[in-house]
């Protein structure tokens, strides 16, 4: 006799799992590790065309970015042009005289994925036509360009709700049906962390960085900040992140300016974050340190482990700050930062220093068991666990450990 499925489970098939397909809020498992990539804002501003694109495309690969994990080559503000009587956007003509589709068939052709930015207000932070009212039709258009993630302000957006608001773009790109990462940018504002899991990939959790080690720069209505500013405000927030939905403390400043020194300390400590790694310079024309530190494989690996853990402070000294990251294996990533100008020396007994971690449930006891200690930018191992650190750390700089459990 022929089986059929009882009425009653058809029904319940219907109703239960047919709704939560169409009601999907976001595209699942686009960002399992922190999304890596470029972006134009930090270092080109408005200064943005197709062939300041293609360049940076072919840098990635040929600068051994690509290899080193980065994908993303995203356009930030100042792409667009206007609106046709019909309300479809299209990019600026004198800077993308070929168009969107063929830019991203060409940045494609490098196995590389193309970023875009919008607004979800009226206008884009730099005066540029906003998403606002026409989500659904834009989100559409970048899909049918070939887009694969967008960036998505908060620029004049009065009376708008920020759940609400990033929902309707959320939705738009599941109607679109091309996978696109959403990046969520209101600066947090609105306590993103709380609610945009759901709905994006990534949010930004600060207002914009600067390219200064430890500094506050006031523009009146607001304000941005330097590294050490942006490190303090990331620290409650942890328990937020995870595979999928990471808290975004800014794109990186790495080779815009600041020492070598304060460089590493940035780039490692976002990587202790498991911070999107989104670098912000001219890659075209980084020098051998740059490329050096934005393509170390070893500290990449502490941002892209799989557990995706962001790190915490577990011990602060004056100016001095012990960070942890518990990672894959039984491993761990330590980073200690010397916030002061000028070298300090650092003597550290990890029998007395146990690492414990609520949130993740980890725990590490240095006297119950040895740790081999390598060195993540001498790239060799330096001892173990058993004797205590020993070490001089210079101003503005990090000294980043991973510590693999003996056998
Ligand atoms: C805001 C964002 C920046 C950048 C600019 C572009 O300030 O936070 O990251 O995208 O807008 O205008």
């Amino acid at each position: 006799m022929k089986k059929t499925l009882p009425k009653k489970l058809i029904l319940y098939a219907i109703l239960v799992l047919l709704p939560l397909q169409t009601d999907a809020q976001k595209f699942d498992s686009l960002a399992l590790t922190p999304p890596m990539g470029w972006n134009s804002w930090n270092h080109f501003a408005c200064d943005v065309n197709e062939e300041l694109i293609h360049e940076v495309a072919d840098a990635m690969v040929s600068s051994g970015m690509k290899d080193a994990g980065y994908v993303y080559v995203n356009i930030d503000d100042c792409w667009h042009g206007t609106r046709d009587s019909q309300g479809f956007i299209h990019p600026d003509p004198e800077r993308f005289p070929s168009g969107m589709k063929a830019l991203a068939d060409y940045v494609h052709a490098k196995g590389l994925k193309l970023g875009i930015y919008s607004d979800a207000g009226w206008k884009t932070c730099a005066g540029r036509p906003g998403s606002r009212g026409y989500e659904y039709q834009d989100a559409q258009t970048y899909a049918s360009w070939g887009i694969d993630y967008l960036k998505y302000d908060w620029c004049n957006t009065e009376a708008l709700n920020a759940e609400g608001a990033f929902l309707t773009m959320g939705h738009a790109l599941v109607a679109a049906g091309r996978p696109i990462v959403l990046s969520i940018c209101e600066w947090g504002t609105y306590k993103p962390w709380e609610w945009g899991k759901k709905i994006g990939h990534l949010w930004r959790t600060t207002g914009d960085i600067y390219n200064c080690f430890d500094c506050v720069i006031n523009h009146g209505t607001w304000k941005s900040w330097g590294v050490m500013q942006i490190l303090d405000m990331q620290k409650e927030l942890r328990m937020h992140a995870g595979p999928d939905h990471w808290n975004d403390p800014d794109m990186m400043e790495v080779g815009n300016g600041m020492s070598v020194s304060e460089d590493r300390a940035h780039f490692s400590l976002w990587c202790m974050l498991a911070a999107p790694l989104i670098a912000g310079n001219d890659i075209r024309n980084m020098n051998k340190e740059t490329r050096d530190i934005l393509t170390n494989k070893e500290v990449i690996a502490v941002d892209q482990d799989p557990l995706g853990i962001q790190g915490f402070a577990y011990r602060t000294y004056k100016d001095m700050e012990v960070w942890a990251k518990p990672l894959v294996n039984g491993q761990l990533a330590i980073c200690f930062l010397n916030r002061r100008e000028n070298a300090r020396e650092i003597i550290f007994n990890w029998q007395d220093n146990p690492v414990g971690d609520d949130i993740s449930k980890t725990s590490y006891d240095f006297g119950k068991t040895e740790y081999i200690i390598r060195d993540l930018w001498l790239k060799k191992e330096t001892g173990t666990t058993g004797t205590p650190l020993k070490a001089v750390i210079a101003g503005h700089d990090v000294l980043m450990l991973k510590l693999i459990p003996e056998k």
